[in-house]
C-alpha cells in the first residue's frame, strides 16, 4: 500500500484546520511540508453556519461562500488556495488508526501517512440516541447535525416535508437554533428537554424565560421536564411518532436531536495523557506525546485566567488554539518562545432575528437587567456573573458592537462589585464605564 510522508500533519479538516493551515503560511511554509487529512468531501468551512444561514429558505448560505476564514472576518481560503500554497487537502478521507509511537496514520483503504509533527484536529461528534439503546431511534428522517453531509440531508427533508411537524429532542445549543431554522421554514415544531429551562449549561432561568416566551410566542410548542423514549415508524420505515417518558406521544415527520457532543479522540486512546474528556495539553496545545499537538474540541488545555484544565466546544476557541499551536511550533523549530495561551471563554448565538454574546465564566452569583420581556420590540437584557466580590461572567442579549466589546472587557478585567442590587440597576452602563 502507498506511503506518504510530509513534515506537518493535521488529522481532521474543519474550523481548527483551516485556521491551522492559515497560520502555517503566515509564518512560512515549504511547498509538500502540510498535509490535511479530513473525512468530510470539502475544504474547512465555518462550521456554525450548518445551523444557521445553510438552513435559511430564501438565500441559503452554501459552499463556497462560507469557507473558513470569513467568519471571524478573515481571507476565505477556497480548495485552489491549498493548492497554490503547496498544502495536500486530503479529503473523503478518514483515518481509522493512529500510532503515535511509529508517527504513522492509516486510512481506511490502508494508505499509510507518516509525519514529523502532527496536529490533532478531529473535533466532536454527536451523542446518539441509540448509544442510549431508544427504541426505534435508527428510524427515516431522524437527523442529527455535524457535518455538512447531515445539513444537506435535513435539507432535502425539510422541502419534502413542507408544512409537516418537527420534534426537536435536546434543548441545548442545537435545539435552540434548530427549533428556530425549522420554524421558519414553516413546520409545526415542538421541542422536548429534560431540563426545567433550556440550555441549562449556560443560562439563567432568567435567561432561559426571555427565549422560551420569545419561541411560543414564535408558536414553538416547548414540553420540559421529560425524554424521548422511542420512536414508531410507518412502512417505509420513516418516523411518525416521538414517544415521550412522560406517557404522551407526539406525531412527527421530521426529529431534530441535540443531545450533545463527544470529542473524537478514541483513535489515540491509551496512547495519549486524558483529561476531561479530551487530550491533556499545555498552553502551547501540545500533548504528553512529543511531537503531537490536540486543538479546538479536543483539546483539554489550561485556561489561565481560572487556573483550571477546561475543554472548550466553541468555534471561537477552535480557531484561536490552532493558532496558538502552530505560532508554538514554528518559535520551536526557530528556538523561539512564545506566550503561554490566555483565552477569555466566548461564546455566542443566533436565531430569528435574536443574537446574544457571553464572555467570560458562568460561575457564582448573577444579576439580571435590562428587558427580558419577550413580547419587548427591541428587547436587550443580560446577566453577570460574580464571583468572590467580582464580575467574572457577562450574557448579553442584543448588544451592539461596542457594547459587546465593553462586556467581553469586563470579563477579562474582572472589576469588584460592592452591591448587587446596585449593579442590576447599572445594568449595561456598569460595563461601558469600566
Ligand atoms: P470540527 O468539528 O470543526 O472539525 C473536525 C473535522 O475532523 C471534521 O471535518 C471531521 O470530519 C474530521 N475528522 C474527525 N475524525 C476524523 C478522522 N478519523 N479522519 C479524518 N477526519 C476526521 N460554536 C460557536 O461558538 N458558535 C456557533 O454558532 C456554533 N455553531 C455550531 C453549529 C453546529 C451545527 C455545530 C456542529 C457546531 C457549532 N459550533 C459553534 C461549535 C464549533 O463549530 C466547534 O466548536 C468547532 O467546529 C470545533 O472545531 P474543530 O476543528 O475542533 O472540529
Ligand atoms: P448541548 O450540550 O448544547 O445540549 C445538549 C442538550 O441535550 C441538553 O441541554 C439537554 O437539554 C439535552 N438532552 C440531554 N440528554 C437528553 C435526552 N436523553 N433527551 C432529550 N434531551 C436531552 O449539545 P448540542 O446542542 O447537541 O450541541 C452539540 C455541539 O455543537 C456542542 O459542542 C455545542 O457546543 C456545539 N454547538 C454550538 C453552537 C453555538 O455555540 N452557538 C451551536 C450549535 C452547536
Amino acid at each position: 500500500m502507498a506511503e506518504k510522508s510530509f513534515k506537518y500533519v493535521i488529522v481532521g479538516g474543519g474550523v481548527s484546520a483551516g485556521y491551522a493551515a492559515r497560520e502555517f503560511v503566515k509564518l512560512g511554509l515549504k511547498a509538500g511540508e502540510l498535509a490535511i487529512i479530513s473525512k468530510e468531501a470539502v475544504a474547512p468551512y465555518e462550521r456554525p453556519a450548518l445551523s444557521k444561514a445553510y438552513l435559511f429558505p430564501e438565500s441559503p448560505a452554501r459552499l463556497p461562500g462560507f469557507h473558513v476564514c470569513v467568519g471571524s472576518g478573515g481571507q476565505r481560503l477556497l480548495p485552489g488556495w491549498y493548492k497554490e500554497n503547496g498544502i495536500e487537502l486530503i479529503l473523503s478521507t478518514e483515518i481509522v488508526k493512529a500510532d503515535l509511537a511509529a508517527k504513522s496514520l492509516t486510512t481506511a483503504s490502508g494508505e499509510t501517512f507518516k509525519y514529523q509533527i502532527l496536529v490533532i484536529a478531529t473535533g466532536s461528534t454527536v451523542i446518539k440516541l441509540s448509544d442510549f439503546g431508544v427504541e426505534g431511534a435508527d428510524a427515516k428522517n431522524i437527523f442529527y447535525l455535524r457535518e455538512i453531509a447531515d445539513a444537506d440531508q435535513l435539507v432535502e427533508a425539510i422541502k419534502s416535508k413542507k408544512n409537516g411537524k418537527a420534534v426537536l429532542v435536546g434543548g441545548g445549543y442545537i435545539g435552540l437554533e434548530l427549533g428556530a431554522a425549522l420554524k421558519i421554514n414553516d413546520l409545526d415544531v415542538t421541542m422536548i428537554y429534560p431540563e426545567p429551562w433550556c440550555m441549562p449549561r449556560l443560562f439563567t432561568s432568567g435567561i432561559a424565560s426571555f427565549y422560551e416566551g420569545f419561541y411560543k410566542n414564535k408558536g414553538i410548542n416547548i414540553i420540559k421536564g421529560t425524554v424521548a423514549t422511542g420512536f414508531t415508524s410507518d412502512s417505509n420505515g420513516e418516523v411518525k411518532q416521538v414517544k415521550l417518558k412522560d406517557g404522551r406521544t407526539l406525531d412527527a415527520d421530521i426529529v431534530v436531536v441535540g443531545v450533545g457532543g463527544r470529542p473524537l479522540v478514541s483513535l489515540f486512546k491509551g496512547q495519549v495523557e486524558e483529561d476531561k474528556g479530551g487530550i491533556k495539553t499545555d498552553g502551547f496545545f501540545k500533548t504528553s506525546i512529543p511531537d503531537v499537538y490536540a486543538v479546538g474540541d479536543v483539546a483539554t488545555y489550561p485556561l489561565k485566567l481560572y487556573n483550571e484544565l477546561r475543554r472548550v466546544e466553541h468555534v471561537d476557541h477552535a480557531r484561536k488554539s490552532a493558532e496558538q499551536a502552530v505560532k508554538a511550533i514554528k518559535a520551536q523549530e526557530e528556538g523561539k518562545s512564545i506566550e503561554e495561551y490566555d483565552y477569555l471563554p466566548y461564546f455566542y448565538s443566533r436565531t430569528f432575528n435574536l443574537a446574544w454574546q457571553f464572555y467570560g465564566d458562568n460561575v457564582g452569583e448573577t444579576v439580571l437587567f435590562g428587558d427580558n420581556n419577550p413580547e419587548s420590540p427591541k428587547p436587550k437584557f443580560g446577566t453577570y456573573w460574580i464571583k468572590d466580590g467580582k464580575v467574572v461572567g457577562v450574557f448579553l442579549e442584543g448588544g451592539t458592537p461596542d457594547e459587546y466589546k465593553a462586556i467581553a472587557k469586563v470579563a477579562r478585567v474582572q472589576p469588584p462589585v460592592e452591591s448587587l442590587d446596585q449593579l442590576a440597576k447599572d445594568g449595561l452602563c456598569f460595563a461601558s464605564k469600566v
